[in-house]
């Protein structure tokens, strides 16, 4: 993410006759034991707005700002606002979103801490909250919102300006009609910028406390990130979507994904690459394609998502959508397949006659792209299917090649009936013994087909979900060296405005390597793979055979980055059900509940932080043996859980609170559990 530098700050300056100071002052991670009783001033008064207006605030300009932008409103349409007390600042409410203007903070004098909530537009050139030093005008230190209304908390150590007079300035000059303002509540100071009115501890989030790197990520730079993944791949800075061009290449696994280093928002794309041993480990590699225009970021043209296979030169050969913004290139073909290949893996040069295939077929008015190439033993030929979809339903088209760069079309692979959507993203096609397995993104949701294939078309035989949570799409699928089909899906979704890991400059996380099966009742089923055992941190692992568990809830752990393991034998339990709190705190909690009866898990994270709220869920039943085991993998703000039948339920989760690490179990009656294990996990860049 670029944060404001001084020289995209230099038309600000002169109006607010601002100097800036690098933020390389920042970086040191804030732990819990603190310096926080070092310098403790008083802040501004009104800090939370509670008198309803602007009283001991100042308008500087513009008309964003007024006593009718302070409010009490408690909803928007993504949720509640959580504002502290009755009221807040949002400089939509007084003019909309057009409106310009500047606000100040009473003069005070900087702690070693100083927080507050945040919400609204992403633009860290022209909204933001920051800290002025009076002396000389100098912006010590800002924050952009993160597109999301919900107020979350900021913290900043402001122990280099202890004792200096200075106030804080929000400032909005985004005249956009979307996102375009900004929303603060609840400035704190000193130690009770770091803890709540009850103690527990506040969750750090924001860009400053983000150390400065131009380098790859590595375990410090990521453990000092409280709410990044440790095992999960992440972009230092920027945003990822979809994973792409997985393949196991001259032993190394190749991880892609629609990458845009600048923001943590979707934008013009590239591809991120990272390579891996044992599909555990990341080290990642520079950035492999680029979009076609970086000198006009308002232009989206970009590298979209598409596929990898070893070709006839053992090269890697990725095949993929070649998207045109026709905003700024009217008349271009939207959509159309191009190629790049590389010989030694990292660097990749694109194929001089792209594209591949420059014609849409018929019917695909709503869109085509993503192409996944396979090798198809029906006919030993290279395929490619692609998305597509028309009117009212998606679909897939199949294409064949022998040499990867000549493609013919065969025709209409499969195509839905709309339940799934009308435009089907990211398909994948691949044989699971005697079966074809069809899968896609359509309506937001990840889908699987499995049936049979004539070698031109697909006859869907099961139709389920491939992940039962809310954050999986745009799953990918490779077969590794060992024949193994292996699987990477995205762990984030469209639909929610939840992305607080943007205030730490990074969105989009990938989920860890899944191998596919068919199930008993001939649906697809994941589970993790074995390799994962590699990060266990077995010396540190509780362990429990035969454990009893009843309506008294047993604490088994204290944790965020770790894998729980239960087994129960179903028959035997006299209990209508078990839950499970994780990210669990007198403050807040995920529950994941099983019920005999009805054999629905439920993963419910209505109160589990500043995420995206719901509750999912799957049916999962147990073995023939009676047995069911959850397999529940837990990683700073992921969680995916593994169900013995295969089903996963998978979601991002951003706890309030330092304190929420508990993991508890109860149950409704009386449980003996086969096993219980809780296995620290380490790092993947370690
Ligand atoms: C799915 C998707 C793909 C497209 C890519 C663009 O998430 O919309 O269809 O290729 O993302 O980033």
């Amino acid at each position: 993410m670029k944060r404001p530098t001084s020289s995209s700050l230099s038309y600000i300056l002169p109006a607010l006759s601002l100097s800036f100071v690098p933020p390389g002052v920042f970086g040191k991670p804030i732990s819990r034991t603190t310096k926080c009783t070092q310098a403790q001033h008083p802040g501004p008064s009104n800090p939370s707005f509670e008198t309803g207006d602007l009283t001991g605030w100042q308008v500087l300009s513009g008309t964003a700002f007024g006593n009718s932008s302070v409010t009490a409103l408690t909803s928007y349409w993504g949720g509640p606002f959580n504002q502290k007390g009755k009221y807040f600042v949002d400089s939509f409410v007084a003019s909309g979103d057009p409106a310009i203007g500047q606000l100040r903070s009473e003069s005070f004098r900087a702690s070693s801490y100083l927080s507050f909530l945040i919400g609204g537009g992403y633009d860290p050139v022209n909204l933001y909250v920051g800290l002025v030093r009076d002396s000389d005008g100098a912006l010590l230190v800002s924050q952009t919102g993160m597109n999301d209304e919900a107020l979350i908390r900021i913290i900043w150590d402001t122990s280099a300006w202890a004792g200096q007079n200075v106030h804080l300035l929000v400032y909005d000059n985004n005249s956009g009609s979307s996102w375009a303002h900004i929303n603060i509540d609840d400035v704190r100071t000193g130690c009770n910028a770091l803890q709540d009115d009850n103690g527990l501890t506040f969750t750090v989030f924001g860009e400053a406390n983000q150390p400065a790197t131009g380098s790859s990520p590595s375990c410090n730079l990521y453990a000092a990130d409280v709410v990044r993944p440790q095992y999960h791949y992440t972009p230092y800075q920027g945003w990822i979507n979809d994973p792409a061009g997985l393949i196991q290449w001259n032993g190394q696994h190749h991880l892609f994904s629609q990458f845009y280093p600048d923001a943590p928002l979707w934008g013009p794309m590239h591809w991120s690459h990272a390579t891996s041993p044992d599909a555990v480990h990341w080290a990642e590699l520079p950035a492999a394609l680029y979009p076609p225009y970086p000198n006009n970021p308002q232009d989206t043209s970009g590298r979209w998502t598409g596929s990898a296979v070893n070709d006839s030169q053992n090269r890697l050969h990725l095949v993929f959508t070649d998207f045109t913004d026709l905003a700024f290139h009217p008349g271009a073909t939207e959509q159309v397949v191009s190629t790049a290949t590389s010989s030694d893996g990292t660097s990749y040069s694109l194929y001089p006659q792209n594209p591949v295939i420059g014609t849409v077929p018929p019917n695909s008015g709503n869109g085509f792209r993503d192409p996944k190439v396979f090798h198809d033993p029906t006919d030993n030929s290279w395929k490619l299917v692609v998305g597509s979809g028309d009117g009212s339903q998606g679909k897939v088209h199949l294409y064949r090649s022998t040499d990867l760069l000549s493609w013919t079309y065969v025709g209409v692979l499969f195509e839905g009936d709309g339940f799934t959507g009308s435009m089907w993203e990211c398909p994948n096609f691949f044989p699971v013994g005697n079966k074809w397995v069809l899968f896609y993104g359509g309506r937001s949701l990840g889908w699987f087909e499995v049936g049979t294939y004539n070698g031109t078309s697909f006859t869907s035989e099961t139709r389920g979900l491939l992940d039962a949570g809310p954050d999986s799409y745009a799953m990918q699928w490779y077969q590794d060296a060992a024949g193994r089909n292996l699987a990477i899906t995205w762990l984030g979704n469209w639909p929610t405005s939840k992305w607080p890991s943007r205030l730490n400059g990074w969105a989009g996380q990938q989920s860890i390597t899944r191998e596919l099966f068919i199930r008993p009742d001939g649906g697809l089923g994941s589970r993790p793979i074995p390799e994962l055992a590699s990060l266990e941190q077995s010396g540190n692992a509780k362990s429990w055979t035969q454990k009893t568990v009843g309506d008294t809830a047993i604490v088994l752990g204290h944790t965020t980055t770790a894998r729980l393991r239960l087994t129960v034998d179903v028959p035997s339990a006299s209990a209508t059900s078990f839950s499970i709190r994780l990210f669990s705190s007198s403050a807040e909690f995920v529950l994941v509940s099983y019920n005999f009866a009805t054999r629905i898990l439920t993963l419910d994270t209505s109160n589990a932080g500043y995420g995206q709220t719901g509750q999912w869920q799957p049916v999962v039943v147990p073995g023939s043996d009676g047995k069911l085991s959850l397999d529940i993998f837990l990683d700073r703000s992921t969680l995916e859980i593994f169900s013995s039948d295969g089903v996963v339920t998978s979601a991002r989760v951003y706890p309030r609170y330092q304190e929420s690490q508990d993991i508890t179990i109860e149950a409704s009656g009386h449980i003996v559990f086969d096993s219980i294990s809780l296995t620290p996990l380490g790092s993947s860049w370690c």
